[in-house]
């Protein structure tokens, strides 16, 4: 059984204060403890949103973890404005988004750099969120799953089966991101099938039947109950309405319903 996984990327938005009143509203809307959620807030404020949580979860059924945006492979030295995965932890993360479309996109991230990180992140214990996502061009070349099966065995070369278990992959299609345009649940259902299918073939089936597949690009609570009543849907990558507690904490309910 793969648990639902609803983890909020909050991208470059929110300040402090912002953040303890969407933590605090997400904590009053919510029930549910039998889903895992994470928020990824920007970086300088992984320390004080985690502590946030510390101090204020207590007696709340929901656990909130925090997970960073993205870091930097080495451990530590001259690389000026980086990150590593031994600052995060020691600031309380749990998880890392890597490979985000828009790092790719508008920092030039590859699939070998990507690595490199998810290597690191799992040395170090913490919980990788791997993304991929074709283009709306790649989509409508038909080149979709090709590049899909590029970006997951490449961000994966070189890990051990029991590594792998414990990735998240996030399916975002770029076109989908930030556009209002959700996939259709029968094509998000598609592309997941086939990134667990690609996952059995390379990896066998315990190592597909264990890694969560969370669907990202405009989740709202409008549509997550058809996306999240798909086989091979575990969970989601949200944007936009994880910066509303209102929706975040719907969608949140609405997974934790879903009977699965
Ligand atoms: P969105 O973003 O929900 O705003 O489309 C998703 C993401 O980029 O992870």
């Amino acid at each position: 059984m793969r648990r639902i996984f609803i983890a909020g990327n909050w991208k470059m938005n929110t300040n402090f204060q912002e953040a303890k009143e969407l933590i605090d509203a997400i904590y009053q809307q919510t029930n549910s403890h039998d889903i895992d959620v994470a928020v990824c807030p920007p970086m300088p404020y992984l320390s004080s949103v985690s502590n946030y949580i510390k101090e204020n979860e207590h007696q709340k059924s929901l656990q909130i973890k925090v997970g960073a945006q993205n870091m930097h492979w080495e451990e530590k030295g001259a690389y000026t404005g980086e990150v590593s995965g031994t600052m995060l932890q020691d600031v309380g993360c749990t998880y890392v988004v890597l490979g985000h479309s828009e790092r790719r996109a508008l920092f030039s991230e590859t699939n070998n750099g990507i690595n490199k990180k998810i290597h690191k992140a799992l040395a170090l214990g913490l919980l990788p969120i791997l993304c991929i996502g074709e283009t709306l061009e790649e989509r409508e070349k038909g080149k979709e799953k090709e590049i899909i099966e590029k970006q997951l065995l490449e961000g994966l070369t070189d890990l051990l089966p029991s590594q792998i278990e414990t990735c998240t992959l996030a399916y975002e299609p770029v076109w989908a991101i930030g556009t209002g345009k959700t996939a259709s649940p029968e094509i998000a259902q598609d592309m997941h099938a086939f990134i667990r299918k690609t996952l059995t073939e390379k990896y066998g089936k315990n190592v597909s039947d264990s890694v969560r597949i969370q669907y990202g690009g405009s989740v709202k609570p409008q549509n997550i109950q058809e996306l999240i009543a798909q086989n091979d849907i575990d969970g989601a990558l949200i944007g936009g309405a994880s910066l509303k507690a209102d929706s975040f904490s719907k969608i949140i309910e609405i997974c934790s319903l879903s009977g699965k």
